[in-house]
């Protein structure tokens, strides 16, 4: 754990995995069970692009430079579990899940320096508060000494369902069902390279697994191993 400017140790627990596999409303969930902050790093990159968007400029244009020029205007506002992704200080959350961010997303997060970007922000957030942050390469490029790191995986045709469910809000047919897969698996691919399992992650398929349960096992890990102690600092000086 790292000592923070007060000399207090902070605790990162990362959740990475592919599209839809459940990583932000499990690391809200944990998060709020141990009294931690929860950071999503798929919100930012999504930010970026929701940003991008609003420039008015073409997709087919954005260069790095300009993603990165109006991500200047993205900020992580904190609240009591979580921190919001703001545009201009305005909370954008209901914005960053949109068909059209999804859809650039992916390529917005190719960007090198905008990972660096990204990357910073998240850090600076394990600095002030014990976090649970969940991304594709929290456990691998940005938390390397994470206190604890889970590597979450899904059926693709069940991330499909649970994503549609919790947008549309009902049941949804085999044939949106199928559609929303094509879309995860693409952008499974595109997302290939960042979304890697650290070495010493735990796997956990949450497949046939109720959210409750997949809760209830990371926070029995994050609790025996907090117990345990550590006092390695989970934040790599050399990430970016
Ligand atoms: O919620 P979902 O799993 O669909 O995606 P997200 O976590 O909101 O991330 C949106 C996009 O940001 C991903 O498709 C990746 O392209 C990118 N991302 C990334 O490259 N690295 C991260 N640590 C987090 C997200």
């Amino acid at each position: 754990m790292s000592p923070d400017a007060s000399g207090a140790a902070r605790i990162v627990i990362a959740i990475d995995g592919p599209a839809a596999s459940g990583k932000s409303s499990t690391a809200q969930w944990v998060a709020s069970v141990l009294g931690f902050r929860h950071v999503d790093s798929g919100a930012l990159y999504r930010a970026a692009t929701a940003a991008a968007v609003r420039s008015g400029a073409a997709p087919a244009e954005w260069t790095e430079d300009l993603v990165l020029r109006v991500a200047a205007n993205v900020t992580l506002s904190p609240r009591s579990t979580s921190f919001a992704p703001c545009i201009e200080g305005v909370d954008v959350e209901s914005e960053i899940r949109g068909a059209e961010v999804t859809r650039h997303v992916s390529r917005v997060a190719q960007m090198p320096r905008v990972r660096t970007w990204v990357n910073s922000l998240v850090q600076q957030a394990a600095t002030r508060h014990d976090i649970v942050v969940d991304g594709r390469d929290m456990g691998t490029t940005v938390f390397p000494k994470a206190t604890l790191k889970v590597f979450l995986i899904a059926d693709p045709w069940e991330r499909a369902r649970r994503r549609l469910t919790q947008q549309i809000g009902r049941r949804p047919t085999e044939a949106e069902i199928a559609e929303e897969t094509d879309r995860l698996v693409h952008r499974d691919a595109q997302d290939a390279t960042q979304t890697v399992q650290a070495k010493d992650a735990v796997l956990i398929d949450t497949t046939y697994l109720t959210q409750p349960e997949q809760v209830e096992r990371i926070v029995a890990l994050a609790k025996a191993v907090t117990q345990r102690g550590s006092d390695t600092s989970p934040v790599d000086d050399h990430a970016s």
